[in-house]
């Protein structure tokens, strides 16, 4: 085949895409996305079919390895995630360097980065069983971080994991149980925040898994690739946008609730002021993952207790909007991000936390992309190319002369 890159550079020309709006930087078997009619497919199978009918370490199996597991497969695959559940003493120190209120975010970024410390039997992007190693780690592990970072910000005391327990479980326990007292997990609790982790499994080439690949491309190891995504996840404009929803329902209650009058702010722009949690760059028809947390939010809220005064604001938001000019026009429907804050709190996270949920889901998304792009003989070390618009060539002027 003709490499189109390669072609462009003979003739000297360059391609200028801000924010790579229309740029592919590599080829994918993983997720298929049809922004106008609101498709999401993972390795073929829709968004729908998995979040009715699968769970997360399945949905994990599949992005990974490219299809679902037999049982056996599962079995091995769940087994060996709960046997690496447990974080080494040394790496558990880490946590009390950090100071109390410090965003989760960063704090497991930096955790996950250390993994390459105390795991540096497994860091050859090239060698299989190695790869296999630090892709099982890193689902063990993970949550185990979020749950210490939690427990650090609350300063309450670590749990060792259950490794009886399913990885959600496993964690909810971690992050809301005590040492030595018993946790029953509410099982539609499990059930809820498994979906909400299938649904954020994968996106194809947004900002953190780019960053994953980008990283990735210089064979730099899994861990480092991995905690580079989470850092750029940790931005308010890609994972932060569900604490956001929040902190805008919040706002309309704390000013009356007048629903009415927010959405004629937002339709007059004033002050820049948004619907967070409406509109997508490429859902342009509706967020297929919004539609089914729609579904299933007020059942789960109606279960859990949520704050209902919030839940109806955001509710009328969506009537409003739905039946306004402003919105219709532009395309603009409630994305994936307008339920699952109201859903994360009623299960009892704090707002800040929101985004580390986003990035558990997230995981084996960004593991599948590192792993296809290592194994995809096309791939090259990312180097974007610029077009330098500064100074034209100027003599040195000495500084008595500035
Ligand atoms: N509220 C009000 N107006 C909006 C909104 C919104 N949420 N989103 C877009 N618009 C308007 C813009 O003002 C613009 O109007 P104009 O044509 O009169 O200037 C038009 O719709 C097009 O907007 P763009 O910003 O060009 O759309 P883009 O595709 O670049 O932005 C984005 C997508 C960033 C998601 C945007 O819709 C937004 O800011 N939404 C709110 C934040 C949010 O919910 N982010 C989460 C995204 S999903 C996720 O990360 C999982």
């Amino acid at each position: 085949g003709i490499d189109l890159g390669k072609l462009l550079a003979k003739t000297g020309m360059v391609t200028l895409d801000p924010g790579f709006v229309n740029t592919a930087s590599c080829s994918s078997e993983i997720t298929y996305i049809d922004g106008d009619a609101g498709i999401l497919r993972y390795r073929g199978y829709p968004i729908e079919q998995l979040a009715e009918r699968s769970n997360f370490i399945e949905v994990s199996y599949l992005l990974i390895y490219g299809e679902l597991p037999t049982q056996a497969q599962l079995d091995d695959f769940s087994s060996k995630i709960s046997r690496h559940t447990l974080l080494h003493e040394d790496l558990k120190r880490f946590f009390g360097g950090f100071p109390r209120d410090a965003h989760p975010m960063p704090v497991l970024s930096s955790a996950v980065s250390a993994l390459s410390t105390f795991y540096q039997d497994s860091l050859n992007p090239f060698d299989n069983s190695q790869v296999e190693i630090s892709t099982i780690r890193l689902l063990a592990k993970v949550p185990t971080i979020a749950a210490y970072a939690y427990k650090k910000s609350v300063g309450q005391p670590f749990l060792y994991p259950d490794n009886s327990l399913g990885l959600v479980q496993n964690f909810l326990r971690m992050t809301f149980g005590f040492p030595a007292e018993p946790y029953d997990v509410d099982p539609e609790l499990v059930k809820a925040l498994d979906l909400l982790f299938i649904l954020h499994a994968d996106h194809e080439q947004n900002c953190s898994t780019s960053t994953v690949r980008l990283v990735g491309s210089s064979e730099a190891n899994l861990f480092a690739s991995i905690s580079a995504g989470i850092n750029a996840l940790f931005g308010p404009l890609h994972g932060g946008a569900n604490s956001a929803v929040l902190e805008m329902l919040e706002g309309i209650r704390d000013e009356g609730g007048d629903v009415e009058s927010f959405v004629k702010r937002v339709k007059n722009k004033e002050d820049g002021v948004r619907l967070m949690g409406f509109g997508h760059r490429v859902y342009k028809n509706y967020d297929p993952r919004a539609a089914i947390i729609k579904k299933t939010a007020d059942q789960i809220l109606g279960k859990l207790g949520g704050d209902d005064q919030l839940l109806e604001i955001a509710k009328k938001l969506e009537e409003t909007a739905l039946a306004d000019d402003y919105f219709v026009e532009r395309k603009l429907y409630p994305n994936v991000d307008f339920y699952t804050g109201l859903i994360y709190r009623a299960m009892g996270f704090p707002t800040k936390f929101f985004t580390v949920l986003f990035a558990l889901g997230r995981l084996p998304g960004w593991i599948a992309h590192w792993r296809e792009m290592n194994q995809d003989p096309a791939t090259k070390i990312g180097r974007p190319r610029q077009v330098y618009v500064g100074a034209p060539e100027r003599n040195f002027v000495p500084m008595d002369g500035r």
